[in-house]
């Protein structure tokens, strides 16, 4: 079982790395972490190419997070609320998903075969609300082809707690992380027996 998590914080040690450690800590399996903030990775420049073929004209780092997504079981899209939003790192790494969104609407064509689990942790300083936060990355979570997506993980109120004291989030983690195992207990068959 592979899981890709998406990482929107450019806070090495801030509160979404300590619950994205969390949650890896408790998935079976492969876990890969794309740092989004420091990952060199361009915004989609609309050059309209994937129009017409496949992949993405701009020749950076994301060629290997296609190729992470497509191989991917689960996918994790992790990150601070940045005024009510996805953060701004994430969202310019997850901009380049319109090379699948064309290959769907244009070409016709299935870009990721692979129809996946999916989860989303978001963390805010203060108590607003994270519905447009959650709308957007499930937006970019179907673009992956992930079909099934658990509730939200959320932890507010940062700016008086640190997300990983926070225990009604850090215990949705292991809820979450029980829904993204679900694959390798049932999905895949046991070591020796393909
Ligand atoms: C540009 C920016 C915008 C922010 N907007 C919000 C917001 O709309 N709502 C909120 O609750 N917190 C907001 N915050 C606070 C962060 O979400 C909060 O500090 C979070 O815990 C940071 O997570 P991190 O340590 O993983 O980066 C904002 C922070 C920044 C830097």
């Amino acid at each position: 079982m592979k899981t890709l998590i998406f990482n929107g914080s450019p806070r090495k040690n801030g509160d979404t790395a300590a619950l994205v450690r969390i949650l890896a800590a408790n998935l079976k399996g492969e876990v890969e972490v794309v740092e989004t903030a420091t990952a060199n990775i361009r915004p989609c420049r609309d050059c309209r190419r994937c129009k017409t073929e496949p992949g993405c004209a701009v020749r950076d780092g994301m060629r290997n997070v296609y190729a992470s997504i497509e191989a991917a079981d689960n996918i994790v899209i992790a990150s601070p609320i940045w005024f009510s939003e996805l953060s701004a790192p994430l969202l310019t790494v997850l901009s380049r998903l319109q090379a699948y969104y064309c290959a769907r609407f244009f070409r016709k064509v299935e870009p990721v075969k692979k129809p996946k689990r999916g989860a989303v942790i978001l963390v805010g300083g203060g108590d607003g609300s994270s519905e447009r936060a959650f709308e957007t990355a499930k937006v970019l979570l179907h673009q992956m082809n992930v079909v099934d997506i658990f509730p939200p993980v959320v932890s507010h109120n940062t700016n008086t707690q640190p997300a990983e004291k926070d225990m009604a989030a850090v215990s949705g983690l292991g809820v979450a992380a029980a829904f993204l195992n679900a694959f390798a207990d049932f999905g895949e068959p046991e070591e020796g027996t393909k």
